[in-house]
């Protein structure tokens, strides 16, 4: 049986600093699992301070160190579509969450609205806002993601190729 086309938004504030390292990390872990027909992964803010810009050159600088591209990627403010076309929106800290349930569409939602570290596959933790702070902020920021997003690829690895 051909297994289902899965859609990923990974959510933050700005989406110019987490969100955007978060997208490129997945789509990383997800293109080596051979999974990039079937897994689709984007990234969006719960503000639109910076529609239209690329990441912020620390989060650039942090995933290249890592071998991971953001090339290509432009922030975006999240929209009804996110919540009726995705399967999954995965808010990098407790007030992204709080903001997203808040305004979610009252109809059609399809994807689950979760925290990314959240239970049962993770720690429950916050990934924190870097943007006020230095390159070290950044570098915890990609740790936080990568032990995130390689719970997540088990847990997508049993929803789309069982
Ligand atoms: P992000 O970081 O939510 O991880 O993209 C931020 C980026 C910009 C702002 C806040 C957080 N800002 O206030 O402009």
């Amino acid at each position: 049986m051909r297994s289902p086309y899965m859609r990923i938004v990974f959510v933050c504030l700005g989406n110019i600093c987490r969100s955007p390292l978060a997208e490129g990390v997945m789509r990383h872990l997800v293109s080596a699992a051979g999974l990039s027909d079937r897994v689709s992964i984007d990234s969006a803010g719960t503000g639109a301070w910076h529609a239209g810009e690329p990441p912020d050159p620390r989060s650039v600088e942090a995933a290249s160190r890592h071998g991971v591209s953001l090339e290509g990627q432009r922030a975006r403010q999240v929209a009804d579509s996110d919540y009726t076309d995705a399967d999954w929106l995965l808010a990098m800290d407790a007030s992204n969450l709080a903001t997203l349930t808040r305004r979610a569409p009252t109809r059609g939602v399809r994807a689950r609205v979760e925290l990314l570290n959240g239970a049962p596959r993770g720690t429950g933790e916050d990934v924190p806002d870097p943007y006020y702070g230095g390159d070290e902020g950044f570098e915890q920021v990609y740790a936080m993601v990568l032990r995130a997003c390689e719970r997540l690829l088990v847990q997508v690895q049993e929803e789309v190729a069982p």
